[in-house]
């Protein structure tokens, strides 16, 4: 086997985990006897002259690395390189300068962490500039296809669910009805696992249409039964029942979810006579620890990923099925975006505990 150089970046909004994934990366790659690029800030730093990256070394890749939250190399989830938004308002192609970015590092492949929309950016730079690529999924939001998992979503879902304990006593104490928003573009998976664990009455998701009536009706039946509070959790994505997105403009003009709660809790108090509280729980979902489960998943994902590289099998995502690892072609995880499924486990164990979906 030839030495090899490889590359790689973190693309898209950071999530717990991240870091397990680079260690595994370069150690495994390092006990193959090649060397380890770390691009900084994902493809941002190729657009820079010259092109940001450095040498990862595994001494610098101990344990306490893998219990950082954040990704150590940076990352961007700004700015589509076809269509980059310059500071005149224009828009310009910049493919090329990343292109020559990746050229300049001199790597035989490029290890990708991201998530679907990352995927489709750097499928596109791949073909554009022969080069070869494999993909590892991570996104707290779950929602990329083929894979069971993604890096992220597992701790995501533990600090939702840890929200919900602590909203639990502060609600009761009240009497009152407590909204907890939580991310998700535009999938509602946290919503679902966190509800489900934190034992929310409530949990509204994208994809399914619910009216403020049969929420008021879930709560007055809360309330007959005895319960002097409840607990709703409701994903970023949902619309009004007219349909309309919520959304907040930032200073860069970027648009994010964010104020769906706040929306639900002034109709649902106006319909049911409650006293509500919204908490949005925001990046809060993405910085912390990993859990274990997204340790190992980076783990475990790292590793494949510098064996696909070794076994020469290029437009690759490695992906979790079944209890293991298994690689599939990115372009069919891009395709098979998931949703939560209406028929599935889940939201049928939901349903069956008496939590509302609000329809
Ligand atoms: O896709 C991951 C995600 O955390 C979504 O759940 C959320 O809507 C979005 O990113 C937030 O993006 P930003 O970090 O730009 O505010």
């Amino acid at each position: 086997m030839t030495k090899k150089r490889i590359g790689i970046l973190t693309s898209g909004g950071d999530c717990a985990g991240l870091n397990a994934a680079i260690r595994a990366v370069v150690h495994r790659s390092d006990l193959l006897g090649w060397e380890t690029v770390g691009i900084i800030d994902g493809t941002a730093g190729l657009l820079r002259d010259p092109p940001e990256y450095r040498i990862l070394t595994p001494n610098e890749f101990d344990g306490n690395i893998m219990r950082m939250g954040g990704t150590i190399l940076g990352t961007t989830n700004k700015g589509n390189p076809f269509a980059f938004p310059m500071a005149d308002g224009s828009v310009k192609d910049l493919s090329g300068r990343i292109v020559e970015g990746f050229k300049a590092l001199n790597v035989d492949a490029v290890i990708g962490i991201g998530g679907d929309g990352s995927f489709a950016i750097l499928k596109k730079l791949a073909q554009k500039g022969g080069i070869n690529l494999v993909g590892i999924p991570k996104t707290i939001d779950n929602d990329i296809g083929m894979t069971e998992s993604s890096i992220g979503f597992d701790t995501a879902v533990s600090v939702a669910t840890e929200a919900l304990d602590r909203l639990q006593p502060t609600a009761a104490s009240h009497d009152r009805v407590m909204i907890l928003e939580v991310m998700g573009r535009d999938a509602g998976h946290i919503a679902v696992s966190a509800g489900i664990s934190g034992g929310a009455d409530v949990i509204l998701i994208p994809e399914i249409p619910y009216s403020v009536e049969h929420i008021s009706a879930k709560i007055k039946q809360v309330k007959d039964s005895g319960r002097n509070f409840a607990l709703i959790v409701v994903s970023e994505a949902v619309k009004t029942p007219k349909g309309e997105k919520i959304e907040l403009t930032y200073s860069d003009g970027e648009k994010r979810y964010g104020g769906i709660g706040h929306y639900l809790s002034q109709r649902i108090a106006e319909s049911t006579g409650s006293e509500t509280r919204v908490t949005v729980l925001g990046h809060v979902q993405r910085g912390s620890s990993p859990t274990y489960n997204d340790r190992l998943l980076a783990s475990a994902f790292g590793v494949k990923a510098v064996d696909l590289i070794k076994e020469g099998k290029f437009g690759r995502m490695v992906a979790w099925s079944n209890r293991q690892v298994i690689d599939v072609a990115i372009e069919d995880a891009i395709a098979a975006y998931q949703e939560v499924d209406l028929n599935g486990t889940l939201v049928q164990t939901a349903r069956a505990l008496g939590i509302s979906f609000g329809d």
